[in-house]
């Protein structure tokens, strides 16, 4: 019998579409099937400004238009820097350019190294955005050549987050993509203005996709996933249906020639498999019920924006279900998540 599931319509609360040539490529994969999508800023040079979001935001209309989805919606962000302008940031969200800002401390991931570097350098601009109730989105990884890469989020949630809720506890937090049981329970204790995303790659990989049988450029991806135990405590949370937990797919698109590299990038491009794999997830941990939740309510809750009215279906049939390996840019070649295990969950084709 064929099984079928109806969501309202997805958002993703974290994305990397780029710029140009890569973003005319993947765009359209997101658009299809998502409504909205929060956009990273660390393009080269980083989004700073909000009239620089702006700008960045027509160009991402302009091609989910000349692709046939016009009615995508990028949610802008700012990124943060020591010298971001409070003003700035309250003309860029009172006028709805944006709606939030990404802390990426320097030098923890692929374009931060505009990040920051002082905490407390931003605490105005942090102060104006409690104002306002501006999410601050967060890469959550102490930069420190002294802590092992395995156990850089739990060091910040120690050395730094749990000063920052403390000092900001009004503020919207979201921890993005969590990797670790820290993460995991830091949310939970915290109060309701924190909240987590998370990835599809980090509910299906451990580190060991990485590493065993050769370096795999292709699962390597910051914050890098973690042992099985880690993997197993974010499935839990992302189908327990805990309003403070919601889909990130965190899909970073890099071509195949700077993943496969003797210094290769870190970022995996999930988003034509994502729902397939979440729904496959979701189903083996007996929770198809908590998908919508995770992928179609609990953050636009938590960003206090409306629910999206229209739906999408998820049909799962007898035999694997073929994707995509790779994707093709002007730029060169894009290799899409491969989950390592069959998928049988497609998303029914709809006119919208
Ligand atoms: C992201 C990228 O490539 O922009 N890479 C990644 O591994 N997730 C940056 C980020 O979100 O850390
Ligand atoms: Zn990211």
């Amino acid at each position: 019998m064929t099984k079928k599931i109806t969501l309202r319509r997805p958002d993703d609360w974290h994305l990397h579409v780029r710029d140009d040539a890569v973003l005319k490529a993947v765009l359209p994969y997101t658009a299809e099937h998502f409504a909205r999508a929060i956009i990273m800023p660390n393009l080269t040079p980083p989004v700073v400004r909000y009239q620089e979001a702006t700008s960045y935001r027509a160009r991402i209309k302009s091609i989910a238009t000349a692709t046939g989805w016009p009615s995508f919606e990028p949610l802008m962000t700012l990124y943060l820097t020591e010298t971001s302008d409070p003003k700035n940031v309250r003309s860029g969200f009172e006028s709805e350019a944006v709606v939030a800002a990404k802390l990426y401390p320097a030098g923890a991931t692929t374009n931060s190294d505009a990040g920051v570097q002082k905490i407390e350098k931003i605490y105005p601009v942090l102060e104006t955005m409690q104002e306002m109730g501006m999410p601050l989105l967060i890469h959550g990884e102490v930069v420190d050549s002294s802590i092992d890469i395995f156990d850089r989020e739990a060091a910040f949630i120690e050395r730094t987050l749990i000063k920052l809720v403390d000092r900001f506890p009004e503020l919207p937090i979201v921890l993005e993509h969590i990797t670790t049981v820290d993460g995991v329970d830091f949310v939970r204790g915290a109060s309701n203005k924190v909240a987590a995303t998370i990835t599809p790659h980090h509910l299906v990989i451990n580190r060991n996709a990485m590493l065993v049988g050769g370096i795999q450029p292709h699962y390597y991806c910051l914050p890098v996933a973690k042992r099985e135990s880690h993997r197993a405590a974010l499935v839990q949370a992302a189908v327990s249906g805990s309003r403070k937990f919601f889909l990130g797919t965190d899909s970073a698109p890099h071509t195949l020639d700077s993943k496969e590299s003797s210094c290769g990038c870190a970022g995996i491009f999930n988003v034509p498999v994502a729902l397939s794999v979440l729904a496959h997830i979701f189903e083996a941990a007996d929770a198809l019920d908590k998908l919508e939740g995770f992928c179609s309510v609990n953050g636009a809750e938590f960003y206090r924006l409306p629910l999206n009215e229209d739906s999408l279906t998820l049909v799962k049939s007898d035999t694997p279900v073929p994707f995509s390996d790779l994707i093709f840019t002007e730029n060169g070649e894009i290799k899409v998540f491969d989950p390592m295990f069959d998928l049988y969950w497609s998303i029914e084709e709809q006119i919208r």
